[in-house]
């Protein structure tokens, strides 16, 4: 294994990446998590959602569309590990606002997937919520394994993830995803451990305009200016490296630089 992070710079750049964030989160962002009730989430009627409540209940949904076959766990695991091989993504402790932003972006079409657009569309508001705060809350799904990448494209996504690409204006991801890419609640999912063909099938959508939705147009931006050799390397890079290096400590020492009102419920940190 390579000394992933030999840059110096790392540890003066997420100080800075943190009070970046907060200028942008003070934007439209900012409002949305003020009017965000995350009171009426509730982890046990998310384990329901899981293995199929949803489709027990035509009709019910968003927009009142025939449930699709398939409950989250055959995807993503109880445990929300997901399943590298069929690209679908970890939810184990994702941020939980993201998980529910996520699913109204596949519901309204902001976000489109052959699979998730129909599943979320059979969703109501209040069961996103509760199946958000039931991922959010699962904590120890294994990793899988890291993925068998040359030393050389690990140290290039690694030197991408903490300063990005200067003469193309593309920023550090460290700035918003965090050190470690451990994500920064409420807003910035986690990157560490996701897996990589996930990871790099969605920096391709925002380079080819397929995934919208993230308010400011951050990542398409940042995507758009992104080699596929880059996003190939950055990719590669967060699926073999693991967020457990970063305290919940460290983690609650940097979110009071981002003046956002934390969410306190439903019973999960993040
Ligand atoms: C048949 C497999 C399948 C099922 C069933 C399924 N998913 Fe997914 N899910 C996927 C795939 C594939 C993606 C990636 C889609 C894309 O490219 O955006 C995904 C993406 C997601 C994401 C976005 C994750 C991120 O990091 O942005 C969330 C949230 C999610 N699913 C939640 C759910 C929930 C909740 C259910 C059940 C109500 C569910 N999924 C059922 C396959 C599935
Ligand atoms: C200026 C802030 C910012 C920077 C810098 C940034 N990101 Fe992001 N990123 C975001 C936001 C916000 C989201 C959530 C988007 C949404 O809600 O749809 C996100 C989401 C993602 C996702 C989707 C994760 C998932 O589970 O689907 C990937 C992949 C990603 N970013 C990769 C990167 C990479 C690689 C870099 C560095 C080259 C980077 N980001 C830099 C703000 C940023």
């Amino acid at each position: 294994m390579p000394a992933l992070r030999p840059f110096p710079i790392l540890v003066a750049l997420p100080l800075f990446g943190l009070a970046l964030a907060s200028v942008q989160a003070q934007d439209g962002r900012a409002t949305s998590v003020m009017a965000y009730d995350a009171g009426t989430a509730d982890v046990e009627r998310g384990r329901a959602v899981v293995v199929g409540a949803f489709a027990a209940q035509p009709g019910q949904g968003n927009n009142a569309v025939t449930p699709p076959a398939g409950a989250c766990f055959q995807c993503h695991g109880m445990d929300g590990k997901g399943d590298a091989a069929a690209a679908f993504p970890r939810l184990t402790d994702q941020v939980y606002k993201y998980l529910y932003d996520s699913l109204q972006d596949y519901a309204s079409g902001a976000r489109q997937s052959p699979i998730m657009t129909p599943i979320a569309k059979a969703l109501s508001d209040q069961q996103m919520r509760d199946v958000s705060a039931y991922y959010a809350a699962q904590k120890d799904a294994p990793y899988g394994p890291s993925p068998q990448a040359d030393p050389s494209v690990l140290q290039y996504g690694a030197a991408i993830a903490a300063v990005g690409h200067a003469p193309r204006g593309v920023q550090g991801c460290i700035n918003c995803h965090g050190p470690d890419g451990f994500g920064l609640p409420p807003t910035y999912p986690y990157l560490a451990g996701q897996n990589a063909a996930y990871l790099e099938a969605q920096l391709r959508a925002w380079k080819t305009g397929e995934r919208k939705g993230d308010g400011f147009g951050l990542m398409e931006n940042i995507a758009k200016r992104l080699t596929d050799e880059e996003i190939h390397a950055v990719s590669q890079y967060y699926a073999a490296i693991r967020p457990r290096s970063v305290t919940p400590e460290q983690v609650e020492a940097a979110a009071p630089i981002v003046p956002l009102p934390r969410i306190s419920a439903p019973p999960v940190g993040r």
